[in-house]
């Protein structure tokens, strides 16, 4: 997040817990019914657990720029298939010079998925009938290819998917005319990005999982610093404040800070101050990619429904390039953070979430003053779904 950001956002917030404290704003929730009108909102339990609805979502959400890796983890020769839900059927590579290219991950001859795992190529061989193409995507052997009379093989090169490399970031997607404008999709939030400078960060970790919940579920405990003091109560609130976050729309997306405890005792002026100690800054670009700068490295995850009740989790740790070989440390951060605070926390209380959806004993979701991130969200859904 741009320094000026942060720093914006950081003010905001410490005065608002000034306010806080000063009894000026409630310090909690209040109970729904003495809530201030239009303060609260729900969503109906069923656009979580209907069919129907997550098609219309996957059609209408998923069509835009999509982060799928870091540029630093694609070397030259580099291919990797992306199985995630949003993109299935894609592979990624690098070919000669540097180019990234993208295609359908599929044989030009009887349509068998080509690369079935991350590796270093020259070409592609398929693994049927060993149609081989190079790295440009162009069939360059057909064995036995007499036995194609009057068929132009120059003509069955791979298909290509749009694929474009920014802000240190791989991004497939694209609307319906095959353009991909990251820029454009990120709008206001591209300094946001650019600040980050993650074409000087490596991949230290990828983590790939399904959970059995609706991805908006993860979406919303991401927008949400209001479970911190009771979910994360023994792995990281003891670095946050009880329900302290500053977030606003930005198109969208939501940029967001969460402070930690070190906020407390700051300095008045926080000029010069390494701000990523005093809050977490993070980021919703829509619909489902977060986005957060831990104090010294950056998490982002990509969550892509596969149904209304299943969803594809992808969480890559990015950590600067020089400091690569702190291996202890990063391994410790890795366990806490994903496996600890992500996957045992967050994602579990998904899927009790789902579950307790299912049981229908509830027809909505409510959402009070402390979770307005997902009031943004929603309602960016609801715009792009033509919904109310
Ligand atoms: S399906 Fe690929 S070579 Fe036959
Ligand atoms: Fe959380």
């Amino acid at each position: 997040m741009e320094q000026s950001q942060i720093l914006r956002l950081t003010e905001r917030l410490r005065a608002e817990l000034a306010e806080r404290r000063s009894g000026a704003a409630p310090a909690a929730p209040a109970a729904p019914a003495a809530s201030a009108a239009g303060a609260t909102f729900t969503v109906p339990a069923a656009r979580y657990l209907d069919a129907a609805w997550c098609e219309r979502e996957r059609a209408a959400l998923f069509r835009g720029p999509r982060i799928v890796a870091a540029s630093a983890s694609l070397g030259e020769g580099a291919c990797e298939p992306i199985d995630r839900a949003d993109l299935a059927g894609a592979l990624v590579l690098r070919g000669p010079g540097g180019t990234l290219r993208a295609f359908a991950n599929s044989c030009r001859h009887r349509g068998t998925r080509l690369v079935d795992a991350p590796c270093t190529a020259r070409a592609l061989v398929c693994p049927y009938h060993a149609w081989t193409y190079d790295l440009t995507g162009a069939l360059i052997h057909v064995p036995h290819a007499a036995a194609f009379p009057g068929v132009d093989l120059a003509r069955r090169g791979l298909v290509p998917r749009p694929a474009v490399e920014r802000h240190g970031l791989v991004w497939l997607g694209g609307d319906a005319s095959g353009a991909l404008d990251v820029d454009a999709y990120l709008g206001e939030l591209g300094p946001d990005l650019a600040a980050l400078a993650l074409d000087r960060y490596v991949v230290w970790r990828r983590a790939r999982a399904t959970r059995r919940c609706n991805w908006k579920l993860v979406i919303e405990a991401f927008l949400d610093g209001y479970h911190i003091r009771v979910l994360h109560r023994d792995t990281i609130y003891r670095f946050f404040l009880d329900a302290a976050a500053s977030a606003e729309p930005v198109g969208t997306h939501v940029r967001a800070v969460t402070g930690r405890r070190a906020l407390e005792t700051a300095p008045e002026d926080l000029s010069g101050l390494d701000l990523r100690q005093l809050v977490t800054p993070s980021f919703l670009l829509f619909p489902s990619t977060i986005l957060i700068e831990h104090p010294d490295f950056v998490s982002i995850m990509t969550v892509a429904p596969r149904g209304p009740d299943l969803s594809d989790w992808d969480h890559m740790m990015l950590i600067p390039a020089e400091r690569a070989g702190e291996v202890e440390h990063w391994t410790r951060s890795w366990a806490l953070i994903e496996e600890g605070v992500f996957q045992r926390e967050d994602l579990w209380v998904c899927e009790q979430a789902q579950r307790g959806l299912e049981a229908g004993a509830t027809d909505e979701m409510l959402f009070g003053e402390l979770e307005e991130g997902a009031r943004w969200f929603h309602g960016a859904i609801e715009a792009a779904l033509g919904a109310r």
